[in-house]
């Protein structure tokens, strides 16, 4: 019956202690792998990134931001006194973009920058006056030096030097044309100069890279940034003698740290330890990246809407008899990527919020219906079960119909054939695909942690080190309800208690300026 049906749906989605500890497992032997050889899907890409900053670094830069929700340009003052000052402005990239000629889309770029130096910007360029911060490398192309820029560049790119390096390939939807194997500082440096834009890129940095480089700046010490967002991944700070790839390079020689972009978005594409529900299958087939960026497409935010409808969408259409929405659809729910995750988002936050234990009973006609863990101890997301509950209050079910207007809304859904069973499996739904993802983002955590000597895989050891720090941005983290919360879970199921409270996850607030800022200043420094 029916209700088999969602148990069994709820199974595939399940991901037990063993499970997460074998997924770890293997995220650490990838990391190893990425860390010897060039060209593994897991790409471990050595930043020449060389020491996080201290909070004291002092300079005006401009930082161009692409790969998130927006576009950005930004006016960056780091004050040296850990505080910074940011102007910025957001811009658009349309879907044409994305998916054209690469030279237009970075053509867009240098009209945004020229358009944020005309309307925006006010001290740049107001080249830092302190030489030591200032040292432009090579002659100015006119008597003013040319303004310099950090780029925030959110895609897998293998760097040679921290102002070069050549695109490996697209994510995330984008997949502009003759861009993959080319050098982006390059081409955006092109595109300025077509515009005859006095602007020089003067470093390139990963969006993880930048909330890495932003949180130490601004408290104190970080070892992990992380984006949780449209895409997830992450960078931390490795060893040199760990980065055998780097075989007798300058670089190695030097020895030292050096952050390192993991890229684990591409964690485990042949999906050997990470889960694949049809659900999931259907997603990947249907993207224009099939059988590449396993792990984030199960995690981030551009796909979890999308494998919550394909879930919606297998319940309408159940055989013999539909068990969601009376078996009709939306143009909505029809639409690829239609379902976005903010609704998963609104729909758990109107379930969270006024959550009351289930005190009175209620209304037969809803008593089949509700997801349980209508108690005080225990966190509704842990309880995602549809099963039958006797009681119901009069606060579920007032929670049920917000649910019910939300549905009935995001989706164009004809009220008609919403009930409020469908709101609660629409819930119920909505967790379960979050649940995962954020328990999932818990192991690539837990993987850094114990690369870097910080924890065991199974408890038992802390390091005696006060503070771990991780820097977090994206809109998952910062906006999902209980994304965090649940990572901890699954963080603190992995590594054990001790370590997991050290650990401190702290919004890197303008993370991509503020890095970008950070490495056009050591580049300045290293005369590029
Ligand atoms: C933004 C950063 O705050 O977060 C971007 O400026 C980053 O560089 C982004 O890519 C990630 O979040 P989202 O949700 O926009 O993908
Ligand atoms: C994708 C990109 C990666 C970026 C992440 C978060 O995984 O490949 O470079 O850091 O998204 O934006």
């Amino acid at each position: 019956d029916g209700r088999r049906v969602l148990e069994q749906i709820e199974q595939q989605f399940r991901l037990s202690q063993d499970d997460l500890t074998r997924i770890t497992s293997k995220f650490l032997e990838d990391f190893e792998l990425g860390l010897s050889e060039y060209n593994h899907p897991m790409a471990m890409i050595p930043t020449f990134v060389t020491g996080v900053p201290d909070g004291t670094e002092i300079g005006t830069f401009l930082a161009l931001d692409l790969g998130g929700t927006n576009l950005r340009v930004c006016e960056v003052e780091l004050l040296g006194n850990k505080e910074f000052v940011l102007r910025q402005q957001k811009y658009k990239v349309s879907e044409q973009l994305k998916t054209g000629e690469a030279s237009v889309l970075f053509d867009y770029l240098a009209d945004s920058v020229d358009a944020f130096l005309t309307d925006f910007a006010s001290a740049v360029p107001s080249s830092p006056t302190n030489e030591q911060v200032n040292p432009f490398g090579s002659p100015p192309l006119s008597e003013e030096p040319a303004v310099p820029l950090g780029l925030t560049f959110s895609f897998p790119v293998e760097q040679t030097a921290l102002n070069r390096g050549r695109i490996l390939t697209w994510t995330k939807g984008f997949s502009a044309k003759n861009a993959v194997g080319n050098d982006v500082v390059q081409l955006l440096q092109d595109a300025f100069n077509r515009k005859h834009l006095h602007v020089r890129c003067v470093a390139l940095v990963n969006d993880t890279v930048g909330a890495l480089l932003s949180r130490a700046y601004t408290s104190g010490g970080c070892i992990l940034g992380s984006i949780f967002g449209t895409g997830t991944n992450g960078a931390y700070v490795e060893r040199v003698d760990n980065i055998k790839k780097l075989g007798e390079s300058e670089a190695r020689q030097k020895g030292g740290f050096m952050v390192i972009n993991t890229e684990w978005g591409a964690f485990n594409n042949t999906r050997s330890v990470l889960p694949s529900t049809p659900y999931d299958n259907k997603l990947d087939r249907q993207s224009i990246n099939p059988r590449l960026q396993a792990f984030e497409k199960c995690i981030s935010g551009m796909y979890l809407g999308e494998i919550t409808r394909n879930i919606l969408l297998s319940l309408v259409d159940a055989a013999p008899k539909p068990l969601l929405f009376n078996g009709r659809s939306s143009d909505v729910l029809d639409t690829h990527y239609g379902l976005d995750t903010a609704v998963m988002s609104e729909v758990e936050e109107a379930w969270e919020s006024g959550r009351v234990p289930a005190v009175s009973g209620k209304d037969a006609e809803h008593a089949q219906i509700l997801p349980n863990g209508s108690t005080a101890e225990v966190p509704d997301w842990q309880a995602v079960k549809v099963v039958d509950v006797e009681q119901l209050s009069e606060e579920d079910v007032a929670r049920l119909e917000r649910i019910r207007g939300i549905v009935i809304q995001r989706l164009s859904l004809d009220p008609e054939n919403v009930s409020l069973r469908d709101a609660a499996i629409v819930r119920w739904a909505s967790s379960l695909v979050a649940n995962r993802a954020a328990k999932l983002s818990g192991c690539a955590v837990a993987a850094v942690l114990v690369q870097t000597g910080r924890a065991k895989l199974g408890g038992g050891f802390a390091t005696d080190e006060e503070k771990i720090g991780v820097g977090v941005d994206g809109s998952l983290i910062q906006f999902y309800p209980n994304f965090q919360a649940r990572l901890r879970d699954s963080l603190r199921d992995l590594v054990g208690e001790e370590v997991e409270k050290k650990v401190d996850i702290g919004l890197a607030k303008d993370g991509s300026g503020v890095g970008a800022a950070l490495c056009a200043l050591q580049a300045t420094k290293q005369g590029h």
